[in-house]
């Protein structure tokens, strides 16, 4: 299967919007929308106004990236928006995990777990068949921008190995940092979907970046 590329809203142009949606329903696989709640991450990001905005107007399926505290109380508001693939981070669940990725699904929404770089790997295994995918963070979440931790390759592969020993069919996407050096090992250690930010934004040619990602 073919890397599909995610670009990241969050490193748009955001007195044009429009532009850039229209730029990635062209172009893109999966249209990555970042939410921040300035408590579970050092920063802040937007929220429904803009989620609403992009719904109107993309053909793409939109992938909202929940880092906030509390997950649950905006998993309804995300499918109202028909938002195709909703995340959230493992570290702001804890033992809730399993009851929010089956409330998301249950509302016909691809579910996603995340993780940042300090959680082991290995947290992720007993979800496995409960997730349609699972988000490693290659950075920490909070910032575009950041460097690129080379670690994530190993903890991809790991994943990679155990969801296959399982038979399940759950895709690995990856965010933070990615770029024209590490999407080949990316898609060679196992991921599915890159998410990429600064990369296809600060791009002479976005659209020809997207193509050259997912060719890597
Ligand atoms: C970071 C976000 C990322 C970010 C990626 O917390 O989750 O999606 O936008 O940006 P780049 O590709 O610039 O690292
Ligand atoms: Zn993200």
């Amino acid at each position: 299967m073919s890397l599909q590329i995610a670009p990241s809203l969050l490193a748009a142009d955001f007195l044009h919007l429009d532009k850039d949606v229209r730029m990635l329903n062209e172009n893109a696989d999966i249209i990555h929308l970042d939410v921040m709640d300035g408590t579970f991450v050092p920063n802040m990001s937007f929220g429904f106004s803009v989620v609403d905005a992009v719904s109107k107007i993309a053909t793409k399926p939109k992938d909202v990236h929940m880092m906030v505290v509390h997950p649950e109380r905006w998993i309804d508001r995300f499918a109202q928006d028909k938002v195709e693939m909703l995340s959230f981070h493992l570290e702001a669940a804890r033992c809730k995990t399993g009851k929010y990725l089956a409330k998301i699904r249950s509302l016909g929404m691809k579910a996603g777990l995340a993780i940042d770089p300090d959680v082991p790997v290995r947290r992720l295994f007993p979800y496995i068949g409960q997730a349609d995918y699972f988000l490693i963070m290659s950075v920490f979440a909070g910032f575009g921008g950041q460097k690129f931790i080379y670690d994530s390759l190993d903890r991809i592969a790991a994943l990679r190995a155990e969801i296959d020993k399982r038979g399940d069919k759950a895709l690995i996407e990856v965010d933070g940092g990615v770029d024209m050096e590490n999407a080949g090992p990316l898609r060679e250690a196992g991921a599915n979907i890159l998410v990429a930010g600064s990369t296809v934004f600060k791009a002479a040619d976005p659209a020809a970046m997207i193509s050259s990602l997912r060719e890597a």
